[in-house]
């Protein structure tokens, strides 16, 4: 008896250090065998309360896809590391470092903005100025941190003095971020400003454009106001909150408020 069960225990041991080289990081709680343990006290007595159970039991989040994370992760590595050495536009002469974005390997959501600006050119990440911290609060806001999201832009080096990119240079960097989507297979694209949704998209006139759907090779997009617009124009926050709650309506989320963050 004792020997088998130090076998079976030895089993369970070994099947979660399998599920968690998987990636899985959470079971559920009050799942099949679960619902009918016994309740202390042994048999006659009532059962564990079952509706205790669920309450005490986190939401599920979607499946873990940790096989395509790891992939994605060992693609991205791999797109980045050919970002670093390209020379295809002008911009790789002016450049500190290459920007090609960085977040979660097989997110939710991917937002896709201009370009870096002088604090991403000194540091190689993407959105941590200014216009960054704004874009964290936003993220923060629908309930998700930094680390769950991916966060890029259309060129991966600095346009000099801040400028837009051109449309030659967004031309010559978009294969990067399409092999980028194409690892991610994000849930939504949200794309920030004009030069985002019309370099993705072709689609011009983000005043127009902005909060109502699209579509790139069958994913979501919503476009809407880059946060650099919001800091020159904090009362257009409203259509952007609006537009990343329409965004957390298409992923099956609710909004959070101050009582169920
Ligand atoms: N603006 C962008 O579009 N991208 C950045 O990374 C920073 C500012």
């Amino acid at each position: 008896m004792q020997e088998n069960l130090s076998r079976l225990t030895g089993d369970i041991l070994n099947y979660l250090h399998f599920l968690k080289d998987e990636g899985v990081r959470s079971l559920p709680c009050a799942a099949g065998g679960g619902r009918d343990w016994p309740a202390p006290g042994g048999p006659g007595r009532s059962r564990a309360p079952t509706r205790a159970a669920d309450a005490a039991c986190p939401k599920p989040r979607p499946a873990p896809r940790a096989a395509s994370a790891q992939d994605s992760s060992n693609a991205l590595l791999e797109i980045a590391g050919r970002v670093a050495a390209c020379e295809r536009c002008a911009l790789h002469k002016t450049r500190t470092r290459t920007v090609p974005g960085q977040g979660h390997p097989a997110p939710d959501i991917l937002f896709v903005g201009e370009g870096p600006g002088e604090d991403e050119d000194l540091q190689g990440l993407a959105f941590v100025g200014e216009a960054g911290k704004l874009l964290t609060r936003m993220i923060e806001a629908m309930g998700y941190g930094r680390e769950e999201v991916f966060i890029a832009n259309i060129v991966k080096c600095r346009p000099p003095h801040n400028r837009k990119p051109e449309p030659g240079e967004s031309a010559q960097c978009l294969p990067f971020l399409e092999e980028q989507i194409s690892a991610l297979k994000p849930r939504v694209i949200v794309t920030l400003g004009g030069t985002a949704l019309e370099a993705l998209l072709k689609v011009s006139g983000i005043t127009r454009a902005r909060g109502q759907w699209l579509e790139y090779k069958g994913i979501p997009v919503m476009p809407t106001f880059h946060p650099s617009y919001l800091l020159r124009v904090p009362t257009a926050k409203r259509d952007v909150w609006n537009d990343l709650q329409a965004v957390l309506g298409r992923l099956g989320r609710a909004v959070p408020t101050p009582a169920n963050k």
